[in-house]
């Protein structure tokens, strides 16, 4: 058999796309392969809040690809800042050489970070983010002469990418069994979510401050003598919007500083305006000593991630010999020229339109379409929202745990022109901020339908 796969075309003269026919090489990440390969969810083309499938229709993305296209698809500064770069520098190491945009952007990053968050180290994705930081933790704690100090503690429920630092701290069951023991020596904090206490909260539930407390348990029963870091994040996206307890994140820092631990927020989703300040930080008032980025910061049009270290932590490193390499860690696309132009584009976009105010200001527009239209009816058993997202939880089909919510998702895709993401029996949603109070509307009207269309399993 040929191992070329012939393409098809599609679609009329203004949406013409050639689609392969043969789908089985591409081993889909994190997909069930086997249901997207016999019904597909294609998408060809995107602008602004729009996907477009290979035939042409259009579908909302209600998800900002995965959280990353705040800005709305396709931008023209972006995509001819992009365009610029290729012809320009193509590509230029970072190890031991530059170019000038890696150190431009790094400004603008360190400029929007609060604080002393002043210092910018470059990765591809949220995945090397996590890793990197918590490298970084334990780099620190032995540059200051406290080599013992390497574990690394985590929280339940929480996502830091996919490397073996990031599962290891990270507390998604699915994502940990079958990779073996992992790092040594992690442990976790308590997830936030009570849904008894907190059931339909907007924004940011009174009820579970406390909980950060258990830093005092593990600390405890460790000793504090080996403890690097905590990392978790400000809002838990990727187990449903878990919006931080009231006084949460304070409570978190408080108890590192009384310990000399360091604290790590992974600010992948929530760096770059979603909670409607450039990062979470910001909003809840409490600086970490690292912070990860990725996704928003180049609008998605290239990969690029990172970690922004407080003065103190980078100032550690600077010592010994100046000819010495002073931390052992970096990546061949480390502040790629392509990614730092997306990203220098991007951070324009944002300033120049107001987006990060937008966000903000269409916050309680959203909570109120959100909850109005779903808080009440059979079966949802919560709403979450927190910024510019929301998650909603109903009750699954009788043995078949998620099975409800994948049908939700294809339903909104095929049915109902929409891209949602599913965690669990929960529906995802977080819209580009580029969003007008009607499509807000019509994104609650979507998820309404699809919540109603799947009461009874198929
Ligand atoms: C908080 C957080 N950290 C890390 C990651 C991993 O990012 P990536 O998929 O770019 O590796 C994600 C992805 O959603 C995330 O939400």
């Amino acid at each position: 058999m040929s191992k070329t796969s012939a393409l098809r075309v599609v679609g009329d003269d203004a949406s013409t796309t050639a689609i392969p026919n043969d789908l089985q090489a591409f081993w889909m990440p994190f997909t069930a392969n086997r249901s997207f390969k016999a019904r597909p969810r294609m998408v060809a083309r995107a602008k602004g809040l729009y996907y477009y499938t290979p035939e042409g229709k259009q579908v909302i993305d209600a998800t900002a690809g995965l959280w990353c296209s705040s800005a709305g698809h396709s931008r023209e500064p972006i995509v001819e800042a992009i365009q610029k770069q290729a012809a320009e520098l193509d590509f230029a190491p970072t190890f031991q050489f530059g170019h000038p945009k890696a150190f431009e952007l790094a400004s603008r990053i360190a400029a929007l970070a609060p604080g002393d968050l002043d210092h910018v180290f470059f990765c591809n994705s949220g995945s090397e983010a996590a890793d990197t930081a918590l490298k970084m933790a334990i780099a620190y704690w032995h540059a200051r002469g406290k080599a013992s100090k390497t574990r690394l503690i985590g929280r339940e429920r929480g996502y830091h990418g996919v490397g073996f630092g990031g599962i290891t701290v990270g507390g998604i069951v699915a994502n940990r069994r079958v990779y073996g023991s992992m790092l040594a020596g992690a442990d976790h904090l308590p997830h936030t979510y009570n849904r008894e206490k907190q059931a339909f909260s907007k924004g940011e539930p009174e009820w579970g401050a406390h909980l950060a407390d258990e830093l005092e348990r593990i600390v405890a029963l460790h000793d504090a003598s080996t403890i690097a870091a905590v990392m978790v994040e400000p809002m838990a996206g990727s187990t449903g919007v878990l919006p931080p307890p009231q006084g949460y994140l304070k409570r978190l820092r408080e108890l590192c500083d009384k310990h000399d631990i360091l604290l790590i927020f992974d600010e992948v989703i929530t760096g770059f305006g979603r909670l409607g300040a450039p990062f979470a930080s910001e909003r809840y008032g409490v600086i970490p000593d690292l912070m990860t980025f990725a996704k928003g910061v180049t609008n998605a049009a290239a990969p690029m991630g990172g970690v922004v270290a407080r003065k103190h932590v980078h100032d550690a490193f600077m010592t010994g010999p100046e000819h010495v390499v002073e931390l052992f860690h970096g990546y061949t696309y480390s502040a790629h020229p392509l990614a730092c132009a997306a990203g220098l584009a991007t951070l324009d976009l944002y300033r120049d339109e107001g987006l990060f105010e937008r966000s903000k200001a269409l916050e309680p527009v959203w909570a109120d379409a959100i909850f109005s239209k779903l808080k009440g009816k059979p079966g949802v058993l919560d709403i979450r929202q927190v910024g510019l997202t929301a998650a909603v939880d109903f009750e699954g089909w009788k043995d078949a745990p998620g099975k409800r919510a994948f049908v939700a998702m294809d339903k909104a895709f095929h049915d109902e022109g929409m891209m949602v993401r599913t965690s669990g029996d929960c529906l995802v949603v977080t819209p580009p901020f580029i969003v007008t109070e009607d499509d807000i509307a019509q994104i609650a009207d979507k998820l309404s339908n699809v919540i109603d269309a799947t009461v009874n399993p198929s």
